[in-house]
């Protein structure tokens, strides 16, 4: 029987970024959320379905986030499903500028600044507590990790993965598919693909992570054993607060 829903959220990933994401989706008030993953072994995320793997996009209705890691693959998913509707996705507690410009696909999480003139893809992520300042231009399929900050009039190209902590001095110019280490400090342009670490940054002789790119792979849900979990009290979760137009 044709699937109808129209307002569905399908989510692929069911990966902890995968669980962020549905987090933000509910509070963007997307009720009817399922994820799709590879991993046949997964039933269920965060309290959602796991439908099936992501070529089941074909026959569902809904709104399409992928939410993987690895760029490459993302934008390998956002291609393959070209003409669907894939929302932009921005926690409440994210503070965005007027006049940004942010890209279908794109996933912005909680405590993140973007300011004036800044411009973001298609397909990137903006990970928690990171800064896109006035100006900046970055490409599709960018991620800018947790707590990374880009000055003003940064501009990077696609596929890019900014480490988390990474910090890009203003008017600085990154090339396309560059990945820079946790805590990187780039301080002049990067013209040549490849890892980049340190302060200020050097290029990695051995670039394992374009070998793989870029890590945070599909196949990321882990299962841990031996760790203690201890469940969070209702009154000390706060949540985030949606915003009113
Ligand atoms: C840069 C990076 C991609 C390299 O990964 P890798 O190719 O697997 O590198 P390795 O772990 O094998 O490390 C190779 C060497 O580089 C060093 N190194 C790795 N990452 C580094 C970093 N960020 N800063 C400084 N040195 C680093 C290691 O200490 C090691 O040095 P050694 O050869 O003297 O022992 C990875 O370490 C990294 O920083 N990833 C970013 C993770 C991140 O920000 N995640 C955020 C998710 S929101």
């Amino acid at each position: 029987m044709e699937d109808t829903r129209l307002n569905r959220l399908i989510i692929i990933g069911a990966s902890g970024h995968g669980r962020v994401v549905a987090d933000i989706a509910k509070l963007n008030g997307y009720e009817d959320i399922v994820f799709l993953d590879n991993n046949s072994g997964l039933k269920e995320c965060a309290g959602y379905p796991v439908l099936g793997p992501d070529t089941m996009t074909a026959g569902l209705q809904g709104k399409i986030i992928v939410a993987v890691g690895n760029a490459y693959i993302r934008k390998r998913l956002m291609n393959r499903d070209q003409g669907r509707d894939f929302p932009i996705l921005i926690h409440p507690n994210a503070v965005i500028a007027e006049d940004a410009v942010i890209g279908e696909g794109t996933v912005v999480m909680a405590g993140t600044v973007v300011n004036s003139g800044a411009r973001i893809g298609n397909g990137c992520i903006v990970n928690t507590s990171s800064s896109i300042d006035h100006d900046c231009a970055v490409g599709d399929y960018c991620h800018v990790s947790v707590g990374a900050h880009l000055s003003g009039t940064v501009c990077i190209g696609s596929c890019s993965w900014v480490g988390a902590g990474a910090i890009i001095s203003n008017n600085v110019n990154i090339c396309s598919n560059v990945t820079l280490g946790a805590g990187a400090v780039v301080i002049k342009d990067i013209e040549e693909e490849g890892t980049y670490i340190g302060v200020p940054v050097k290029k990695m002789l051995k670039d394992k992570a374009s070998e793989s790119r870029f890590g945070g792979g599909y196949f990321s849900y882990k299962i841990i054993t031996n760790i203690r979990f201890f469940t969070v009290p209702a009154n000390v979760c706060r949540r985030g607060r949606r915003r009113t137009a």
